[in-house]
């Protein structure tokens, strides 16, 4: 028994020696240690040794399997050592190669403008309102006096979710919200996407930006309306930019016009971007509609108000002399990174 302990101890050392690889040694450990191992099987036999024998041969196998189990691990480990020292020597990291570079994203001059706009009205003290792009029709068109079937819906080529729910298609319903909500002074602006059924090309997009103003309170006036607004193309155009006033028509607004301001490319003397009228439309506007007033629960009688709206995506165009209103929306970091 002894003798053939030596001899499973001695082989297995033998083949421990030879082995290089790690899966090697576990078929190794298998063949002596396993469950059915040389090794597992003597200790097994052992129940027919006699009472003297048992202790002194369980002992030498005792030994035998630490032996073995020892210089397996040390092989193993060995064997890992080997293979690291080998992938450092293999994965040398040249610190001097230049990295790979990431793309970072940068803000829309939309946005860039949207923030300039804001900012112009927050210090006129304008508070900034929001309001749902799925809409009801009523905010959308009713409650600013545009029954169905007035002419104006035809105008808007409108996403209809059902009769009731639109996709807005301007931002004028968040005056009604605002009104509903809050009682006079009131005084905001309110930016945000609209949407209409517009086939895309380079003038138009089925989704676009509007910025929304609306001020009610007592003794407002159509000179109050003027103001403000001359004072906002200053500061968004320059302070040599004039203003002019041309009548127009909106249901929600009663008189209304609409607001040109000289080209800020030719100061007015005509050119490509002005298309030669020395003059460019910023934006509709008006002294807001007694029906529109009571539908919101104010009386007309006491309060008046005005408004005014405008397309940020022509501003933009305007102000940076693009002629393609896709490139606002396709996310190309070769065009956005020019702003
Ligand atoms: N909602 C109008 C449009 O989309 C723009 C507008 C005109 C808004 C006059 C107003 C306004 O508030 O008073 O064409």
């Amino acid at each position: 028994m002894k003798e053939k302990l030596e001899l499973i101890k001695n082989n297995a050392l033998e083949e421990i020696k030879n082995t290089s690889n790690s899966s090697e040694f576990e078929s190794i450990r298998v063949k002596y240690l396993g469950k059915k191992g040389e090794l597992t099987q003597i200790l097994r036999g052992m129940g027919a040794l006699s009472a003297e024998e048992r202790p002194i041969v369980g002992k030498i196998a005792n030994e035998v399997r630490a032996v073995l189990e020892t210089a397996i691990e040390e092989g193993i480990g060995a064997i890992k050592n080997r293979e690291k020292n080998e992938r450092l020597k293999n994965e040398v990291i040249d610190i001097s190669m230049p990295g790979i570079k990431q793309t970072i994203g940068k803000r829309n001059p939309l946005e860039q403008t949207l923030d300039e706009m804001k900012e112009i009205f927050i210090t006129m003290g304008f508070t900034i309102e929001e309001g749902p792009e799925v809409e009801l029709d009523y905010y959308n068109f009713e409650a600013l006096n545009i029954p169905k079937n007035h002419p104006a819906r035809g105008e808007q080529d409108t996403f209809y979710i059902n009769d009731n729910i639109v996709l807005r298609t301007q931002t004028s319903p968040i005056q009604v919200r605002t009104m509903e909500k809050q009682k006079p002074p009131i005084k905001m602006i309110s930016p945000g996407k609209v949407y209409r059924s517009d086939a895309v090309d380079a003038t138009h997009s089925p989704i676009f930006y509007q910025m929304e103003g609306l001020v009610v309170d007592k003794g407002i006036t159509f000179a109050d309306l003027k103001g403000t607004l001359e004072l906002f193309a200053k500061k968004m155009l320059g302070d040599k930019v004039k203003t002019k006033f041309r009548p127009h028509h909106f249901p929600f607004t009663e008189p209304s016009a609409e607001m040109d301001a000289t080209c800020f490319v030719c100061g007015g003397e005509g050119c490509r971007v002005c298309k030669g009228e020395g003059w460019i439309e910023l934006l509709g506007c008006g002294m807001v509609h007694p029906e529109v007033l009571k539908n919101c629960g104010i009386d007309p009688e006491v309060y008046s108000g005005f408004a005014f709206g405008f397309g940020v995506d022509r501003m933009v165009m305007l102000k940076y002399g693009l002629d393609d209103i896709r490139q606002l929306y396709e996310s190309d970091m070769r065009f956005l990174d020019q702003f």
